[in-house]
């Protein structure tokens, strides 16, 4: 059933999800960090078919950010080899469902093979009816600082025109973000679109996360009240 504002009958059209706990669920379960990784992969899949189910018009994720970089090449080697490997196994499904890939952040600067990749992805779902953001190499402050200088430029430096140089400024206000792994901060993600997003924090770790907890937290949604300052 679709609600009078459009989106489903939680109301939310835009939710975003901190992915956060690979490392701690590899080493509650005696793994390497990598694997960590590699679950999270399938979490990602299926929260993607999730929220595709629960009628959200656009789900963004944060995959790496601007600040990942400091941890061991090994590490970053191993997140960016399945980049690659998810890109090429599930661009089909993407194409297939109607799916429009987004990337925010620089992700201009990873390897040249994976931009060659993330670009034809792009090109190929540019048609999808939802859309699925992913935030490589994003940092919400620096997004923030190339928005202004962008408005700055364009002579004028309000909220709006600055939201309008943002990386997402082709996507549905934020209504809901998300962060798994019991840790309560933003980590520098979506500073600026969260001034009056709805957050929902959960203990599940990344890899953990199912269907089920993305559905939680949009009835968690359903049931608050917004405000956005007035009464
Ligand atoms: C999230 O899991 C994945 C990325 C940041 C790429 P972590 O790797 O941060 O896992 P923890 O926080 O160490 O458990
Ligand atoms: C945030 O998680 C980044 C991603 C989920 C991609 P981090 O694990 O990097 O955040 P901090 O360092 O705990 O704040
Ligand atoms: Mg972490």
């Amino acid at each position: 059933m679709q609600s009078e504002g459009g989106g489903a009958g939680h109301g939310a059209r835009h939710a975003a999800i901190i992915m956060d706990g690979n490392g701690r669920w590899a080493k509650r379960n005696r793994l390497p960090r990598a694997m960590g990784h590699y679950r999270g992969v399938e979490a990602v899949r299926r929260t993607v078919r999730a929220a595709g189910a629960l009628g959200l018009e656009c789900l963004t994720l944060y995959a790496f950010s601007s600040e990942n970089w400091k941890r061991p090449e090994e590490e970053i080697s191993d997140l960016m080899g399945l980049m690659r490997k998810f890109i090429a196994s599930d661009l089909p499904e993407f194409i297939a469902n109607g799916v429009r890939l987004k990337i925010i952040g620089d992700y201009t600067v990873l390897e040249p093979d994976i931009v060659a990749m993330l670009d034809d992805a792009l090109a190929r779902t540019a048609n999808g009816q939802r859309t699925v953001a992913v935030a490589l190499n994003y940092g919400s402050q620096q997004e923030i600082a190339r928005a202004a200088a962008k408005a700055a430029q364009a002579g004028e430096i309000t909220p709006e025109s600055i939201s309008a140089h943002l990386d997402t400024a082709d996507l549905p206000p934020l209504d809901l973000l998300i962060r798994t792994s019991g840790e309560v901060r933003l980590s520098n993600f979506l500073l600026w679109q969260a001034a009056y997003a709805e957050m929902w924090f959960t203990d599940v770790l990344w890899p953990d996360f199912m269907p089920a907890h993305l559905e939680e937290a949009l009835n968690s949604f359903a049931g608050r009240e917004r405000r956005f300052g007035g009464r």
